[in-house]
């Protein structure tokens, strides 16, 4: 292995001609082409940057001749493997050799922490031997008890629940199903339940002591995201009284000891991994552009070594759009010189028959490369992955309880992220890790484990959904890690400025009714307090519009121009959420037609999101009985609806031409997506503050001063609100947008 480590390195310096250094001097690896078809050489040195990589062993100083390259056969692999029965392939996974252990650890402990390697087969095979066990036998209903397992991110709920779906040869919804905000995949049938964490935690709203499930398998505790964090708490209560809930909480680092401790001492059970070993290389020097980075790193490994997939680590959907288009040009520019290389990306907002790409085996002579956002971490395995490239950062949100500003900044990751991430190339054969940043960097740069969430975010919905659970006492409740007092406290006025708690800090009626609804309790209140605007349907569909989640309108290079006309033709004055409910009902005029869609370079899957969203929303309010009422789009009445949820989200105009919130004040701006950028109006709400380049407001609208008063007497006063109008403002004409 060291050999083929020290090949591999040898290798991707000399091809890439700035050989030099430790690498190249007494290594026995030759010149250029040796091992490598010189056509490929050629190719490399059309690459304008080239990365050099160092191994650990060159960092420390050892040197090891050059070798033959190995084939790893993977291409064969996987062939062999879709070839075996799905019923074989369960039986290849590492945890079926402890399938009859984990059945009797099951019966005899109600708790069990499960340790795991990636990929080693918890998610898709524990629920169902316990299915197989007989957990799930029926009730006096009829109906059969629930083994339930939670995912932090809504992608691996569907993906994981339709192959366990396939495993067990059944339709996807009727044995296994799947729940995710907005979408519920199951039915009367559905023994085996995948969702997300935040669908279990709703669902305790209508089941406190969860009678329907046998078990629940907290899934990927490791991520200690928001809602796994809370749902241990409240498990951890409820198994108190239901001695027959069994309860999993599985994991895939090994640091497993906090859980059990805070379980009680429970039983940890460990699944020894099948690994293959990982070289780890680093980049010589740190690299500026790592998005340009990673595309060459692909290249060099494509042209340069044997037979495997890649998988790159991307922040987002963004960047790997920008890495799919480059990469896709690229290979084109080398036309069939080179093997084929399949470009797949993976991230939450990808259309699921696209998602379902990337699990496909790639075919033979070609290459596969995965471009994914953190979803590929750990949450899911693919396969044949031999070579990951890690530009070591990933979006994280943070927040400030003191301004309320929330962030999704681009971050470096941990250390332990790192290196699961280094682990996903070692499933199937020895593999590389290519880190772009140096090793000075990883040892000192990167913090050791990633904060949990629910120290860096905001508290608002789950605050409002623990006191309808009715838990008061927050300060008491049996966090593995507190959040931060402040941000409770924050929380806490927030929900009581919106009238959703009273001053003892319970919960009103008011509360109730904002806690049915799965979002920001802001929007909740905006949907709820519509009815009385006269426009509950304008609220209604600029709420299903604001929670797509992914973007709206888009813009192909070559038709900017046109692109950019369309959606200036859909602006509003007054705003965007005007803009918004002025695209929904244009397009609910045409009947959802998919061609005024492309016609108006608006991207269909996203409206059709907002349809469905819209649908659930609307069935929500009808639950809690709220009248649909239109008042056929005039501005103010819905801009008043905006500010009865929103008026938190206040700033005001400086004469700098900057922006102040107005309670807790900081600076912001207009972000330039929006349509009142560059018209600079006195008083606006902002939907959400994202820190980017600069601390942003999205999705405004523009109001009167006077409304706050009017709408939040208890929040505002007269002279919060003094509105200077004697005095005149700076003159805005001739500012230049973006600036
Ligand atoms: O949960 P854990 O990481 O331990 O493993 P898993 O998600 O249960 O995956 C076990 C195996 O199932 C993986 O090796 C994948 O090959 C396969 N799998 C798949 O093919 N498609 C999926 N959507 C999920 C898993
Ligand atoms: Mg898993």
């Amino acid at each position: 292995l060291n050999e083929f480590q020290a090949w591999d390195a040898t290798q991707i310096k000399r091809v890439t001609g700035k050989a030099g250094g430790a690498a190249a001097d007494g290594s026995g690896g030759g010149q250029i082409g040796e091992g490598v078809d010189p056509r490929y050489a050629e190719l490399l040195s059309t690459l304008e940057d080239q990365i050099e990589f160092l191994t650990e062993e060159m960092l420390a100083g050892q040197l090891i001749g050059g070798a033959e390259a190995r084939e790893i056969n993977t291409a064969a692999k996987a062939k062999e493997r879709e070839q075996m029965a799905l019923a074989e392939v369960r039986k290849t996974l590492p945890v079926y050799a402890y399938r009859e252990e984990i059945i009797a650890a099951v019966r005899e402990h109600q708790v069990l922490i499960i340790v795991g390697e990636t990929g080693s087969g918890k998610t898709t095979q524990i629920p169902q031997y316990l299915y197989e066990a007989g957990l799930c036998a029926p009730g006096e209903d009829g109906k059969p008890r629930k083994v339930g397992c939670t995912q932090p991110r809504r992608v691996a709920a569907m993906s994981v629940a339709k192959r366990v779906a396939d495993e067990m040869g059944v339709k996807l919804g009727n044995e296994v199903g799947y729940s995710i905000r907005f979408e519920d995949c199951t039915s009367d049938r559905t023994a085996l339940k995948y969702m997300t964490d935040g669908m279990l935690l709703r669902e305790f709203l209508g089941e406190p002591d969860l009678a329907s499930y046998a078990a629940m398998m907290l899934d990927e505790a490791h991520e200690r995201t928001l809602h796994t964090d809370i749902l241990f708490g409240l498990l951890k209560d409820i198994a108190r009284f239901r001695p027959d809930l069994k309860l999993l909480v599985s994991s895939a680092t090994l640091d497993a000891a906090k859980f059990s401790e805070y379980f009680d001492d429970a039983p940890v059970f460990n699944i020894p991994g099948r690994r293959y070993p990982v070289d780890i290389l680093y980049t010589k020097a740190p690299e500026a552009d790592y998005l340009e980075a990673c595309v060459i790193t692909v290249l060099q490994i494509h042209i340069t070594q044997p037979h495997g997939d890649i998988l790159v680590f991307f922040t987002g959907q963004e960047e790997i759009e920008a890495a799919q288009e480059a990469l896709q040009t690229r290979t084109r520019g080398f036309g069939t010189k080179i093997p084929e290389l399949l470009v797949l990306p993976i991230y939450a907002n990808l259309p699921s028959d696209m998602q379902a790409k990337i699990f496909e085996p790639t075919p033979p002579g070609a290459r596969k490369v995965v471009l994914a956002t953190n979803i590929a971490e750990t949450s899911i395995t693919i396969d044949n992955i031999v070579y990951v490239i890690d530009p070591g950062f990933a979006k994280q949100n943070s927040y400030n309880p003191r301004t309320g500003m929330e962030s999704l900044i681009v971050t470096p990751v941990a250390k332990a992220s790192a290196n699961q991430r280094a682990g996903r190339a070692g499933r199937v054969a020895p593999g590389k890790c290519f880190r772009l940043y140096t090793k000075w960097a990883y040892l000192n740069e990167l913090e050791d484990n990633t904060i949990p969430e629910i120290q860096r975010t905001n508290l608002g919905a789950v605050v409002l959904m623990l006191k309808s659970l009715g838990i008061n006492d927050l300060i008491h409740f049996d966090f593995m890690d507190p959040p931060p007092a402040e941000t409770l406290i924050r929380a806490l006025e927030q929900l009581y400025a919106l009238g959703a708690l009273n001053d003892k800090g319970e919960l009103t009626k008011l509360g109730r009714r904002t806690a049915e609804f799965p979002m920001d309790p802001m929007l909740s209140k905006m949907l709820i307090v519509s009815t009385s605007y006269g426009c509950s349907v304008e609220a209604l569909s600029i709420a299903a519009m604001l929670q797509i989640g992914s973007s709206i309108f888009y813009c192909p290079k070559e038709r900017k121009l046109h692109a950019d006309n369309a959606r200036v033709n859909f602006h509003r004055p007054g705003g965007d959420h005007l803009t918004l409910l002025n695209v929904w009902n244009q397009w609910a005029e045409t009947q959802y037609s998919t061609q005024w869609c492309f016609e108006n370079f608006i991207q269909v899957r996203s409206l059709r999101k907002a349809r469905d969203i819209r649908e659930q929303i609307e069935g929500l309010m009808e639950r809690v009985e709220l009248e649909l009422i239109s008042n056929a789009g005039e501005a103010d009445a819905i801009c008043k609806a905006i500010t009865a949820g929103f008026f938190y989200h206040t700033a005001k105009l400086q004469k700098t031409l900057d922006y102040r919130t107005i309670k807790h004040p900081q600076t912001v701006h207009i972000h330039p997506s929006s349509s009142l950028h560059g018209q600079q109006p006195r008083w606006v709400v902002y939907h959400e503050l994202v820190f980017t380049t600069k601390e942003f407001m999205r999705q405004i609208v523009e109001i009167k001063s006077e409304w706050l008063v009017e709408i939040a007497p208890h929040y505002y006063k007269t002279n919060d609100v003094a509105d200077d109008s004697g005095k005149k403002m700076p003159k805005v004409m001739g500012r230049v947008a973006g600036s």
